[in-house]
This record gives C-alpha cells, sequence and structure tokens, in this order.
C-alpha cells in the first residue's frame, strides 16, 4: 500500500452519470488484485475531506512521451456520481493534483482453478469483475459475464470485457439494453446450464443478496465484493465493520470489510443482518459521525 500524490491523466465520462478517470501511479500495477480498491482523496483542506473508495478498474502503461524515457503506469478507476465528492471528481481534469491510497484490501480469489466462472454485476458493481475476468482468462477459466442495470445508462465496458474473451449477457430492469428483466434471472438459467461453475458477484446489496440466495440453493460456490461505507479504508475506525456468519450477542463476529474484505466467501458472512439497513455497528457512530 503507498499514498500517491499523483495527477489525472484523464476523467471522461462514458455513459450518464458515469466517469473514467485514469491516474498516474508508478508501480501500482504489480500490487494490485483484483477486487482490490483505492482511497481517493477528492480535495485537500476543503470539504469533503474524507477519502472516498473505488474500486480498481484496471492498471496498465501509456506510451512513453519521448523515446528514453519510462512509459507512464496507470490506475484507472470508474465512478458513478451519487453524491459530494462524486460531484466534485466529475468536475477534476487533466494535470490535476490528487491523493490516492492503495492497493487496498483483499480482492478475489482466484486460485480455485480451471473451469466455468460466472460473474455477476449490477452496475458500478461491474468495476472489480474486469480486473478479476482478465485474472481468470489468464488462469485458463471459462468466463461468462452478467451484466445488469436499471437503464442502459449503467452498462459499461461492453466491447473491453468482450476483448479481454468473456461470454457477455446484458439485462435491464427496463429492457432498454439487452434482456428485459433481473440479472439474477439470468443466473438461475445459467446455474441450470453449468451446475459445476463458481460465481463471482459485486453490486447492490439486493442484488448480491438474491445472488446468494440463489447460490446457497445450488450449492454452488460465491464470493461477493461488498460495497460498505468507508472512513478510513485501513482498519483504523470501525466504520464498515459487518458481521461474521454465526454471529451471536454472547459470541459476535465482526469483520473489518476494509480489511479483512472487501471480497468474502459468502459462507463467512451474516446474510440476515446486512440485509437489515437499520442495522447499529460498534464503533460507526462514535468514529463516523461527522464524517463528510
Ligand atoms: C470497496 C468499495 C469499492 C467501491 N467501488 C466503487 C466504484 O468502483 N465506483 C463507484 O462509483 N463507487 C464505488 N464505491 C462507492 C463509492 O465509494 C461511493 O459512491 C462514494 O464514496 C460516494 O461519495 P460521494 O461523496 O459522492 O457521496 P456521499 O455524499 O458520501 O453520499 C451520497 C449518497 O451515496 C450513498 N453512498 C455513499 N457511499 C456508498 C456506498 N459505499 N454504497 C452505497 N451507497 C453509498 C450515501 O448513502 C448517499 O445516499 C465503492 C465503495 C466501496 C466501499
Ligand atoms: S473503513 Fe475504517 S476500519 Fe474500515
Amino acid at each position: 500500500m503507498k499514498n500517491y500524490h499523483t495527477k489525472i491523466i484523464s476523467n471522461q465520462e462514458i455513459s450518464p452519470g458515469y466517469f473514467r478517470m485514469k491516474v498516474l501511479a508508478p508501480d501500482f500495477g504489480e500490487k494490485a488484485h483484483a477486487g482490490q480498491f483505492v482511497m481517493f482523496r477528492v480535495q485537500r483542506s476543503l470539504p469533503p475531506l474524507l477519502r472516498r473508495p473505488f474500486g480498481v478498474f484496471q492498471t496498465g502503461f501509456l506510451p512513453a512521451d519521448c523515446d528514453g524515457l519510462p512509459s507512464k503506469e496507470f490506475v484507472e478507476i470508474v465512478y458513478k456520481v451519487v453524491g459530494s465528492g462524486t460531484s466534485i471528481m466529475a468536475e477534476l481534469h487533466e494535470g490535476d493534483k490528487v491523493e490516492l491510497l492503495g492497493p487496498l484490501g483483499n480482492g478475489f480469489d482466484t486460485t480455485t482453478g480451471p473451469g466455468e466462472k460466472i460473474l455477476v454485476g449490477g452496475g458500478i458493481g461491474l468495476v472489480p469483475l474486469y480486473m478479476l475476468a482478465g485474472e481468470l482468462i489468464a488462469n485458463g477459466c471459462n468466463v461468462r459475464l452478467l451484466m445488469g442495470g436499471r437503464t442502459r445508462d449503467d452498462i459499461f465496458a461492453v466491447t473491453e470485457f468482450e476483448r479481454l474473451g468473456v461470454e457477455t449477457h446484458i439485462s435491464t430492469d427496463d429492457g432498454s439494453l439487452g434482456e428485459e428483466g433481473l440479472v439474477t434471472l439470468v443466473l438461475e438459467r445459467k446455474l441450470q446450464k453449468y451446475p459445476a461453475a463458481e460465481v463471482f458477484s459485486c453490486g447492490p446489496m439486493p442484488m448480491l443478496s438474491a445472488v446468494n440466495d440463489i447460490c446457497t440453493a445450488h450449492q454452488t460456490p460465491l464470493q461477493v465484493s461488498l460495497e460498505e461505507s468507508m472512513a478510513c479504508g485501513v482498519g483504523a475506525c470501525l466504520g464498515c465493520v459487518v458481521k461474521g456468519a454465526g454471529h451471536t450477542e454472547e459470541n459476535p463476529s465482526y469483520l473489518c470489510s476494509c480489511k479483512v474484505g472487501p471480497v468474502f466467501k459468502s459462507q463467512y458472512l451474516d446474510w440476515s443482518a446486512l440485509k437489515r439497513n437499520d442495522d447499529t455497528l460498534p464503533g460507526s457512530e462514535e468514529n463516523c459521525g461527522g464524517c463528510s
């Protein structure tokens, strides 16, 4: 993990409300794995003070400016504008200074061997699946990606996934792109066709919860990337803890999403607690009250 005081290479809107940002980050790629994230400081001294977490979409190198000079290494994130921090990010330009901490957290376990792998991404949850797809394909796996969104605006990078060799399937709630309906219906069908598949998923909690129910019913191994709100990203504030499987008041089990996760094997999580959004977790009020 490294704190980069660095510069933006590009920041472009790719779909209404969705942006791709490339940031200079020497040596980032050799340390980063699929499913890890960065904490991005949008502006120093002025609100919002906190860093914001974003999944790593990809790392790579830009061509060198002149012969003999090293090529520029970048990390790319894709973000959706939802509030104050991401609105400021959307106004940034090439050359603007930013701060980036990463790579952070534990990513997907891609060492589970070759075979059928089904990736299920909802909206911005598609982000960590791009690097994952690349790693799985390099390991000789067959990768099928189920992309879900409310509308066509929530679907991005289809061609890039396909160029990796991924079979893509798009579904939208309103039918504006691909099949009309929930991505989880497609998952049901695919698991009937590929019963030995392993599933990897990232997206909004209702979708993740439905994916978990389906995989449990099919006895399918599942890894999920959670997008719990985070304040520090490094295990210091306890603002991101989730309850582990088997948690009780007598035998509490709390998992720090930024340190142990954000990717978890589904059997290690308490899904009934995750579904309750009125859950009060230790430390969250004390440490994160007043965060902006
Ligand atoms: C590990 C991790 C990876 C993430 N990866 C991405 C990514 O690749 N691309 C991306 O666009 N976003 C990602 N997010 C979510 C992103 O961090 C938030 O959207 C961002 O912090 C919002 O900042 P803001 O200041 O614009 O919004 P705020 O003003 O802080 O909040 C605006 C609204 O968004 C809601 N919100 C804030 N954070 C989250 C969250 N984590 N989940 C659901 N709702 C939230 C708030 O409750 C509020 O309603 C990730 C989050 C985590 C924890
Ligand atoms: S975000 Fe602070 S401990 Fe995880």
